[in-house]
């Protein structure tokens, strides 16, 4: 698998499975701005690597899944850089992320806090550690939660969890955070890629293409993404027919093509 660009962010595959790592214990794997770069590379890489059929996220040490965007980095920024750099490029990454063919599971080896919750959203499916908290701590420290955290947050929790998270600051434990749908599994504390093995199994026994499709599917119902999908399946027909030989050798042969409606 080719580099993501950043040492910090590790992708690797085997036998269907990518799996994707934030690696920075140290700073309890928040984010800076190569690190967005390589979580885009990273879904540019997926997305186009036809042996992937399903991507685990998830980060190193116990701790921290993401502790957010990189706190120490905002200094560096004026105000109209944090909304054209820090914010445009977070959602950049993050739309990858959540518009990838393959099936994610986001695996919670830790807290996810702030970027990390919006982080979390960009899966279809969360596993939580036991000792996990998730929350959305950005209005304390006088920034709203802008890669996403009030838009792809709330359209898959709900806006009322958004706000109970984002205006109130309310932190859930593991155990709440299923019960009120923020993930969708627990884990023993160091169990959740194992955990993720019973889902990963139920991907790799069913149809790609169907999941692809239907994965695409429910994001434009959710208002994820709508055109892409609807031209990519529509492009994906259209190239079935034999209008579309004809087209081309027509094209080729510079004559007028004879369709035949099939
Ligand atoms: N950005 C930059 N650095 C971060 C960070 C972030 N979002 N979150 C944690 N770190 C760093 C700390 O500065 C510390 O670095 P240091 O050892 O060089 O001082 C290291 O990670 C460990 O964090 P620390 O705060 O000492 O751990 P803790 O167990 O006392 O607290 C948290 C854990 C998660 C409660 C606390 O780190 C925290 O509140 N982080 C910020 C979460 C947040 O607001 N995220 C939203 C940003 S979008």
């Amino acid at each position: 698998m080719p580099d993501t660009g950043d040492p910090r962010i590790r992708l690797e595959h085997r036998d269907h499975v990518a799996i994707l790592t934030i690696a920075r214990p140290e700073k309890l794997n928040a984010l800076d701005m190569s690190m967005m770069s390589a979580l885009e590379r990273a879904a540019q890489l997926i997305e186009a690597e036809r042996d992937i059929r399903i991507v685990l996220l998830t980060g190193e040490g116990e701790k921290s899944f993401c502790a957010g965007g990189d706190i120490e980095g905002w200094a560096g920024f004026s105000p109209l850089d944090f909304g054209r750099a820090w914010v445009r490029h977070g959602h950049r990454a993050f739309d990858a992320w959540a518009r990838l063919r393959q099936p994610v599971i986001a695996v919670l080896n830790g807290h996810a806090l702030g970027g990390g919750l919006e982080l979390a959203a960009v899966a279809d499916l969360r596993i939580a550690e036991e000792h996990v908290m998730i929350g959305a701590p950005e209005t304390g420290l006088g920034i709203i939660p802008g890669w996403s955290g009030t838009q792809r947050v709330a359209r898959r929790f709900g806006a009322q969890l958004t706000r109970r998270m984002a205006l109130f600051g309310e932190v859930f434990a593991a155990q709440e955070a299923l019960a009120l749908g923020l993930v969708d599994a627990l884990a023993a504390r160091g169990a959740g890629l194992a955990k993720a093995q019973d889902y990963v199994e139920r991907i790799l026994a069913r149809g790609p293409v169907a999941l692809e499709l239907t994965k695409a599917l429910i994001n434009a119902a959710e208002g994820e993404e709508t055109e892409r999908p609807l031209e990519a399946i529509a492009g994906a027909l259209a190239a079935t027919t034999e209008d579309l030989k004809e087209g081309v050798a027509a094209f080729r042969a510079k004559r007028k093509p004879k369709f035949r409606n099939e």
